[in-house]
């Protein structure tokens, strides 16, 4: 079975798409450096979206895709909302900021999927950062701090999900 990552941010033209994106670089990435990884590159699936609906059917935005672009990530996607049905679709959901976590955890009152969800900063190794910054109503280097903190973030993820399919492997779950 894949394991199915989903992103989230307010608006899924930022933040969470960058986030699906980068994960998809580092899992072709990791594919290409160690065969034994190839498996793992189609067995991690990412998506993302936003809890609001105000950009709906959009691209990425533009500011954001060049800041991607100058570290060789494309982005690729449309936004969409997220959805009540995600609980039960993905394994792990990543908020961005606390906020984000807020609005995904009140849409499940009972608390049933309240561990897969998680805070994308909780991944990071080498910032201290808690959240990923909203960047839209700010300039070029918030944009560039999106990047590099999610490939951080990206990067201690893949790292955990190894260790958590290493383990599921260990006792056969
Ligand atoms: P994102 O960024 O949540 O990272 O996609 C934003 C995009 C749009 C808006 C706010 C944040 N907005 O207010 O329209």
């Amino acid at each position: 079975m894949p394991y199915k990552l989903l992103f989230v941010c307010l608006g899924n033209i930022c933040r969470s798409p960058s986030a699906e994106n980068i994960m998809n670089h580092l899992v072709e990435q990791a594919g290409l450096i160690d065969s034994a990884s190839q498996t793992l590159g189609s067995s991690i699936i990412c998506d993302s979206a936003g809890t609001s609906s105000y950009h709906i059917g959009s691209p990425p935005d533009r500011r954001m895709t060049q800041a991607a672009q100058l570290r060789g990530i494309k982005l690729r996607g449309e936004a969409r909302q997220f959805q009540k049905s995600d609980f039960e679709e993905f394994d792990l959901i990543l908020a961005m900021d606390k906020e984000n976590y807020r609005n995904i955890v009140s849409l499940d009152p009972t608390g049933k999927y309240r561990d897969k969800v998680r805070l994308m900063c909780d991944f990071c190794t080498r910032h201290t950062l808690k959240e990923v910054p909203d960047p839209y109503y700010g300039g070029p280097e918030g944009f560039n701090q999106v990047i590099d903190l999610l490939l951080d973030a990206c990067e201690g993820l893949l790292q955990y999900i190894i260790g958590d399919r290493i383990k599921e492997l260990d006792t056969g779950e």
